[in-house]
């Protein structure tokens, strides 16, 4: 087949314009290279496109049998969501859902009444729009800060956790002025933390998890930047970066004790289900002191390079990295009849309802 893939890189342009958003957004050209030989190893022709502005055009000339998607997007609160629409306006095939549960994946809040409302715990959460709104009752500290639309550990620091209502509120007075898209504040949930990575669709199924080691100060998990955009940022903008160094490391396959790993990998499926995923997503979680399971989020299009934890749990089930991304394609080509030759299930096109019209009365 003649797989378009279509990715986010760092420009010069992006950096200057949005320095933060694209550094934790962008993927690396070593995984974008090591993607492509991947699709290619599957048989395919392989034609790369970045998500950049004229990628509107470029599609509407492309020939691509199916897309594999891994942009982020540009701009926007929903940014995620603009290729996969671009690729269903054009009804051209894509690995990954579509809208609805891109935006879902994109907004933690609405994330989490999704999960809430479909049995899948989730920490209990207020969101803030200024930093003197009282409290609700039900929320018990420590808790946690963060943005209610951003992944890959935007706005989160050392002053993340907090402990009282002083802390709290200066915190959520510096997310909203540094950011201004409103602050999350959840209960904070001491306690191991799990990531699952799942493919498919229907059924959906869990690879062998992962567990998160903390040896820092830091008690959550912050994303690590990939450091081949470091350069670029420098000539583009003359900024240094202050780093901090990594205070976790996942741990695959984890050595959790089988009964636990199993009941970890349910709840990570009916999350994936509960959002409308499709063919892989990334499921990270907690575990309180009591043994009670709480989804942090689900990640659509994860980190997908090699020494990511996503492709460590491929790894830990026996697949080498080209098995895993042709799974995650073939799972996508399953699900459109014209590409996997699998009988159209889809209901009939010619039925036309029961149509209503209004007539003048006789
Ligand atoms: N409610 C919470 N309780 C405990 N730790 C949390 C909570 N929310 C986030 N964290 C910690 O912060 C990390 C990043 O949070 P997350 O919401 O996944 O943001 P991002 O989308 O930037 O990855 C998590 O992996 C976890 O270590
Ligand atoms: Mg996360």
């Amino acid at each position: 087949m003649h797989v378009g893939f279509i990715y986010n890189i760092a420009t010069p342009e992006l950096l200057r314009e949005r320095p933060e958003m694209t550094l934790r957004d962008s993927d690396t050209i070593e995984t974008i290279d090591e993607v492509t030989r991947a699709v290619q190893a599957g048989g395919h022709t392989v034609t790369g496109l970045n998500a950049d502005q004229q990628l509107p055009v470029a599609l509407t000339q492309s020939k691509f049998d199916i897309v594999f998607n891994i942009a982020t997007g540009i701009y926007g609160d929903s940014r995620q969501t603009h290729v996969p629409a671009m690729l269903e306006y054009l009804r051209i095939p894509h690995t990954g859902p579509g809208i609805l549960a891109e935006s879902l994946c994109h907004h933690k809040p609405q994330q989490k009444m999704v999960l809430a409302a479909n049995g899948v715990p989730t920490a209990l959460f207020q969101m803030f729009h200024s930093a003197d709104a009282s409290l609700k009752l039900e929320l018990h500290f420590p808790l946690i800060v963060k943005l209610p639309s951003e992944g890959a550990s935007m706005g989160l620091d050392y002053n993340s956790v907090v402990h009282n209502e002083a802390d709290l509120r200066k915190q959520v007075a510096f997310l909203l002025e540094t950011y201004g898209q409103g602050a999350l504040v959840e209960e904070y949930i001491d306690g191991r933390e799990f990531t699952v990575a799942v493919l498919g669709h229907s059924p959906a199924y869990a690879l062998p998890i992962a567990e998160l080691e903390f040896f820092g100060a830091l008690p959550i998990r912050l994303d690590q930047v990939e450091d081949s955009n470091f350069e670029l940022l420098k000539e583009s903008t003359g900024r240094d970066l202050e780093l901090v160094e990594m205070e976790s490391r996942s741990r695959v396959p984890s050595g959790v004790e089988p009964e636990l790993e199993r009941r970890i990998q349910a709840v990570a499926i009916a999350a994936f289900n509960a959002i409308g995923c499709k063919d892989w997503a990334r499921v990270d979680m907690r575990m309180d002191k009591q043994g009670n399971l709480y989804v942090l989020e689900v990640n659509l299009g994860p980190g997908i390079a090699s020494d990511c934890v996503f492709a460590r749990c491929g790894f830990a089930a026996g697949m080498t990295f080209d098995d895993l991304v042709n799974t995650i394609l073939n799972h996508a080509i399953e699900r459109y009849p014209h590409l996997s030759g699998r009988p159209d299930k889809t209901p009939s096109r010619f039925h036309l309802g029961t149509l209503a019209v209004e007539r003048e009365p006789v």
